[in-house]
């Protein structure tokens, strides 16, 4: 057995999330962390809120309330959706707890210590209205790159390049939109990533061999163009606050660090939290010299964030010259898009958590985002594809197939797994079927190809009801009873072996298929050889018929949400 340390990317604070940034990072780590436990693994899954920086200062601001306070808010409203989704963190902490600013504050001084960081006076982006400074996103303006108007001064969402203030063209206040702008001199702290470039080079070359594509070629663009030293505090009041030899620094009494800067220290910190909580030991997921060399790390974020995660997190773990866990596999997503355009909080174009989950419950969301995700390319979310994969794979394939034989075995076999009888060639096709199926979604699953694993998991939906219609035991049943019952049974283990198979993706519906059979979930993966997985029920033992697993999903409710969240119009 060994360990997994699975991170999925920090949710920004600065409200719920929507189906877009559940479906990039937080669901497939979930997915992966369930599948990884099921198999018999140590799995540690942390994720926490991303608090600090302009996002959640402005969003406080805008909905009129202090940063701290909103942040205590927004990170609970966060964490419950979470958990309503099934997101099984081992943790969920907050990048604004204690043991991130020791951590944050830590690295920096390291990475003074081993010469890698640079006091410089620096231009920045100051507004004379507002007499303040404007980092990252309190200014916009048009991209130096694409020309998109309304790039953000740290990100332009359009063509997704870094972005400086200063490299904005007619920039403007967030604040106030005033235009009255100066570049003005301000003191700040720099990592000199230049000085570590080779070293990140050779790490990446190092381990980028099982990165997949997307991943790989985003660390090498950046290291190609070869990496800039990047200040890592900002003007701000809300924030990790700026030390040396653990005294507030003079001259950086108003800054914080940048929240780039403490964000991914934050898969420490929380780590460190959850330690505290449970008495666990933090130290064996993270210090290689304290066991952590046996820890396989994963992690999973959207494309947006691969060149933090290979690049300047590297950067600040390396510097340091201590012997931290970096991680093994990484893998990034797409973009998923509202039919042809972006999810938008500001016009409520979308679906977020909370309001999918006053719709429909978790599994079908899970379902729908996973098998058909933005894994190799962008996709687009629309009702209509959402109500055809929901009708189709849930409520025919899965639900009908499980409904017919558990409702069989209550009117003709008293509720019980028929006993006696042996197997004939059918079954025995079958079970080959099955032990291929299984092996190609544990395949799947093992390389986090989260659709492929979707659709192996599909073919076990369709085997049962190939093998339901082949051997129809309705039939048999007036002819040859012991010959029914063969079938039913059969057919009965292969929904325990489904319930396991597909209780990554679908926990809630898991839960309830192993509960009809009688079994105590969590289900462990299935073995691999067919016969074993279906010899799995105790013949004579009870099942029971569950309520309607999947409800169809109506067009009068595609147009309902068409019109309530906005469709292609
Ligand atoms: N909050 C960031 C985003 O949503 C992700 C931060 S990942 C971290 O894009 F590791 F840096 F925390
Ligand atoms: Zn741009």
């Amino acid at each position: 057995m060994a360990r997994y340390l699975i991170t999925s990317a920090l949710p920004y604070i600065n409200g719920i999330k929507h189906l877009g940034n559940l479906a990039g990072s937080m669901l497939p780590a979930d997915v992966h962390a369930r599948f990884r436990r099921a198999q018999g693994h140590e799995v540690l899954y942390i994720c926490a809120t991303d608090e600090h920086g302009t996002p959640a200062e402005l969003a406080a601001a805008e909905a009129g309330q202090d940063v701290r306070a909103y942040c205590d808010e927004q990170h609970i409203i966060q964490k419950t959706a979470g958990e309503r989704f099934g997101l099984s963190w081992d943790w969920f902490g907050r990048s604004s707890n204690a043991p991130n600013h020791r951590l944050t504050q830590h690295f920096c001084e390291v990475l003074e210590k081993n010469d890698l960081i640079e006091e410089r006076v620096d231009k920045m982006v100051y507004s004379v209205d507002d007499r303040r400074f404007l980092p990252d996103r309190y200014v916009q303006g048009v991209c130096p790159y694409c020309g998109f108007e309304h790039a953000r001064g740290d990100q332009c969402d359009n063509c997704g390049n870094l972005l400086d203030p200063t490299d904005l063209k007619e920039p403007y206040s967030v604040i106030s939109g005033s235009r009255n702008i100066e570049v003005r001199d301000t003191r700040h702290l720099y990592l000199l990533q230049s000085k570590v470039q080779d070293r990140i080079r050779a790490w990446v070359d190092a381990h980028a061999g099982h990165w997949p594509a997307l991943t790989k070629g985003i660390a090498y663009k950046f290291l190609d163009e070869g990496l800039v030293d990047r200040g890592i505090t900002r003007d701000l009041s809300w924030g990790i606050p700026v030390t040396r030899d653990g005294a507030p620094r003079p001259g950086f009494e108003e800054k914080v660090f940048y929240v780039w800067f403490d964000a991914p220290i934050e898969y420490i910190g929380a780590t460190v939290e959850w330690a505290e909580a449970t008495g666990a030991d933090w130290k064996r997921w993270w210090r290689l010299d304290e066991g952590a060399s046996d820890v396989r790390y994963v992690q999973v974020m959207g494309k947006d964030n691969v060149a933090f995660h290979t690049v300047s997190f590297p950067a600040t773990i390396l510097g340091s010259e201590e012997p931290w866990k970096t991680v093994d596999d990484l893998k990034a997503f797409n973009w998923l898009n509202w039919y042809g355009g972006k999810f938008s909080t500001s016009n409520k174009r979308g679906v977020f958590m909370d309001q999918a989950l006053e719709l429909l419950p978790p599994d079908y969301w899970r379902w729908y985002l996973t098998a058909y995700g933005p894994e190799g390319s962008d996709a687009a979310f629309t009702w209509e594809q959402f109500q055809s994969a929901i009708n189709t794979d849930l409520a025919n394939v899965l639900g009908n197939g499980l409904n017919r034989i558990l409702k069989f075995t209550a009117s003709r076999f008293d509720g019980r797994v028929p006993e006696g009888g042996e197997d004939t060639p059918l079954e025995q096709k079958l079970q080959v079927e099955v032990a291929e199926a299984v092996a190609e979604a544990t395949a799947q699953f093992e390389a986090m190809e989260f659709r492929k694993a979707a659709q192996a998991v599909r073919r076990l939906w369709v085997l049962a009801n190939e093998y339901l219609q082949e051997s129809a035991p309705w039939t048999a049943f007036k002819t040859d009873p012991e010959r029914a019952g063969v079938a039913v049974r059969a057919g009965l283990n292969l929904m325990a072996v489904i319930a396991a198979v597909s209780a990554p993706i679908l926990p809630f519906t898991a839960e309830r298929i192993a509960a009809a059979l009688g079994l105590e979930g969590p289900l462990p993966w299935p073995d691999a050889d067919g016969q074993a997985a279906l010899r799995r029920l105790v013949p004579g033992s009870t099942v029971t018929v569950p309520d309607v697993l999947f409800a169809k999903i109506e067009d009068e409710q595609v147009a309902e949400w068409t019109e309530r969240f906005g469709g292609a119009g």
